[in-house]
């Protein structure tokens, strides 16, 4: 029998919550009835009130009753029986609990040193990206507000291809350019629209683990291939991997070893990409901050035919910006632009058009200067610490180029001692043996020293110096007493 709100609960109904932000009274009373049924406050069966004696009690107009009941009604909450009333569905769906986030704790980077993909950030250089930001949006143009190009802000691309061309050699048109999230997103889009599922790639290994992760994420098989020091060893990828469509490298400065890959190395890799009809994927990551030594011109200018060139501004700017771009060849724009309509289409231009701004009048050059001195202060304090802290046992080497720094275990000393130094250290550095596909007895640590406070990046200096010489000495002791 259906309990009769009317006689039981009179003085009580309705027992429902208005919610007074909710402008118009129809969609108020739907909400208030809505919200008591699903928490089970009106029970399946239960009596309404008419429309008229609701109308009275919440001194609303009878037809925004009517007009709640009827959108109840069509949400199947409520059933309307000419000649008896109006009840709460008895066939409703077991009201769902509160919905509640699973938790999840994946947030990408830290920001406790050596963690890599941190950058300086200073309050001048982002207010005048806000100001840029904000003129952009209070000037925005209809275009800028509808759907638009795929390839992102033409102004930023212009910027993009004349900064290439100044300080990289690649000479490309702004119409090649797509201004993407980053690298990885640049990479997955591009991989998506030019390999297919089961392809082979050759990847650096040691190399950058993200970027392998892309790869496989498209069904995209990476095969590793062997660094040495002149760069990806192109006949170990011919021999492991004859057929691979693509190669994903770090010629400029190879992610982890900081290697810069060979002339010869370069000429040979173009050459075979040519012969095997496969594209290159040229991670540009960190060529912006040099600090000794002219930079190479990057692979994109020497075959810009092959060559998918993938530059960020998470390094250059900071990486919560999510801006980069890619620079595809001409006869592959249309698959990937395609590809990117079925995608996210474009990212917001607006952040694109105050970076771009801030190219164009030279503030990113002057806060590039700056940072670089930081950099360059940061990575000289490091080296040395950890050399001195660490009597020895660990042996920096100072990059020319890029924001982390390699450092090796001196030789002799038994294996996984660098993890049982991170661990000990406490702190966050990445093992270069994390950075490796395969099985490696690789030791040492990837320490990242930009974008922290300098006293920190000291203090966990001393601390993973200091740790590496404990533990090296008890493992000394312990391989001579036994
Ligand atoms: C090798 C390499 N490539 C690219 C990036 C930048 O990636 P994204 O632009 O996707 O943030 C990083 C950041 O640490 C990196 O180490």
């Amino acid at each position: 029998m259906a309990t009769t709100l009317r006689s039981k609960q009179r003085s009580a109904f309705p027992p429902i919550k208005l919610d007074p932000s909710i402008r118009n009274q129809a969609l108020r009373v739907h909400g208030g009835l809505r919200l008591a049924i699903v928490d089970g406050l009106l029970t399946p069966g239960a009596r309404l009130p008419s429309t008229r004696e609701l109308a009275e009690q919440l001194g609303i107009g009878r037809n925004m009753i009517v007009a709640a009941f009827e959108h109840l009604a069509s949400d199947g909450l409520i059933d309307t029986r000419p000649g008896s009333g109006t009840f709460v569905s008895t066939s409703l769906p077991t009201p769902p609990s509160v919905v509640v986030a699973p938790d999840i704790p994946l947030v990408f980077g830290s920001r406790q040193p050596f963690a890599l993909g941190q950058t300086h950030v200073d309050p001048a250089f982002l207010a005048r990206l806000a100001a840029a930001a904000r003129r952009h949006i209070a000037d925005a143009n209809p275009n800028d507000l509808a759907y638009g190009d795929p390839r992102g802000s033409l102004h930023l691309r212009r910027q993009v291809a004349s900064f290439l061309a100044v300080n990289r050699g690649i000479r490309c048109d702004p119409g090649c350019v797509i201004i993407v999230s980053g690298t990885q997103h640049g990479l997955r889009l591009c991989v998506d629209a030019l390999l297919a599922p089961g392809d082979h790639a050759w990847v650096e290994e040691p190399g950058y683990g993200v970027s392998r992760a892309t790869l496989a994420a498209a069904a995209v098989q990476p095969v590793p291939v062997p660094v040495d020091a002149a760069g990806l060893d192109v006949q170990a990828g011919v021999s492991r991997a004859p057929r691979a469509r693509a190669v994903y490298v770090t010629p400029s400065h190879q992610f982890p070893t900081g290697v810069r890959m060979a002339m010869t190395r370069r000429a040979a890799l173009i050459e075979w990409a040519e012969a095997a009809d496969a594209f290159i994927f040229e991670d540009d990551y960190d060529s912006e901050f040099r600090y000794s030594g002219p930079p190479l011109t990057a692979l994109a200018g020497l075959a810009p035919d092959r060559v998918v060139y993938l530059g960020t501004f998470a390094k250059t700017l900071f990486p919560g910006l999510r801006i980069g771009y890619a620079v595809v060849p001409p006869a592959a724009l249309e698959r990937v632009l395609r590809r990117r309509a079925g995608f996210d289409r474009f990212m917001s231009v607006f952040l694109q058009n105050a970076v771009a701004d801030l190219l164009a009048d030279g503030t990113v050059a002057s806060y590039l200067r700056r940072s670089q001195r930081r950099y360059r202060t940061a990575r000289d304090q490091l080296a040395e610490i950890i050399r001195t802290a660490s009597h020895g046992v660990l042996q920096p080497d100072i990059p020319e180029q890029g924001l982390h720094m390699i450092v090796r275990l001196r030789e002799g000393l038994a294996p996984g001692l660098s993890r049982m130094i991170r661990s000990s250290a406490n702190v966050e550095a990445l093992l270069l043996a994390e950075t490796f596909m395969e099985e490696t007895e690789a030791e040492g640590f990837i320490l990242g020293f930009s974008g922290y406070d300098i006293d920190k990046l000291q203090a966990a200096a001393t601390a993973l110096g200091t740790t590496a010489h404990q533990l090296a000495m008890k493992d000394m002791e312990s391989a001579a007493a036994g």
